[in-house]
């Protein structure tokens, strides 16, 4: 298959019917789920929703979605970043989710910063957005050393909240013009 993106230390791909395991690895670390669902997703779940959603996005946007991350130093799955459709066409959203050996690499803001710019040189966006729990600090960092900049928090009611959803959610973003002007060196 084709590669979506390479960086130096990454290649990313388009997910397939037959990735059910990785999701399902990834997944099933609670550290990772932590501020997602709070808790392992199961194979169930990742067969009849998560990998569907994943190719029906991929069939709607030639270019978007979400997409697995390979090491190229190994060729190890490492784990996937999105670029995803928001209520504007000219705005994206990205998120990333790592297995936890190769957090601290510095591979989410490597595999971010290369889809921000994707977004706004290929794809011609006008906008580049990512949204987290206020509590979640890897990402936010993740964001900040993208480029991306603190726009607003707000709280959304939760009949089951994780733990930390009192300190709201956050988002991050960044314009075509701020990027063009070097935020993202
Ligand atoms: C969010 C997540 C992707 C962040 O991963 P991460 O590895 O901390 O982020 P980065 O790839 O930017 O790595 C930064 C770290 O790597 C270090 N690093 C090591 N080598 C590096 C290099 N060559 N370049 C850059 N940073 C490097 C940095 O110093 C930094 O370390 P620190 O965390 O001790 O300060 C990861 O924690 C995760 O998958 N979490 C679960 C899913 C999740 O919450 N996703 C976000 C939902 S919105």
């Amino acid at each position: 298959m084709t590669a979506y993106l390479e960086t130096e230390r990454l290649t990313l791909r388009r997910f397939t019917p037959g990735d059910v395991e990785l999701l399902v690895e990834l997944d099933s670390d609670p550290e990772v789920m932590r501020f997602l669902t709070g808790q392992p997703t199961t194979r169930d779940e990742v067969e009849r929703e998560i990998l569907p959603g994943f190719l029906k996005v991929y069939a709607a946007h030639e270019q978007l979605g979400t997409f697995a991350a390979y090491e190229k130093a190994g060729g190890a799955f490492a784990g996937w970043f999105g670029m995803q459709p928001t209520a504007d066409p000219a705005a994206v959203g990205v998120g990333y989710r790592l297995l936890r050996p190769v957090w601290g690499k510095g591979y989410a803001t490597e595999g971010t910063k290369a889809l921000i710019a994707r977004a706004f040189t290929e794809l011609g966006m006008e906008r580049v957005e990512a949204d987290t729990m206020a509590v979640n600090h890897r990402s936010r960092a993740v964001m900040r050393r993208s480029g991306l900049r603190f726009v607003k928090i707000w709280h959304e009611h939760f009949d089951d909240p994780l733990p930390g959803t009192e300190f709201g959610e956050v988002l991050y973003a960044v314009d075509r013009t701020t990027w063009e002007a070097g935020s993202h060196e």
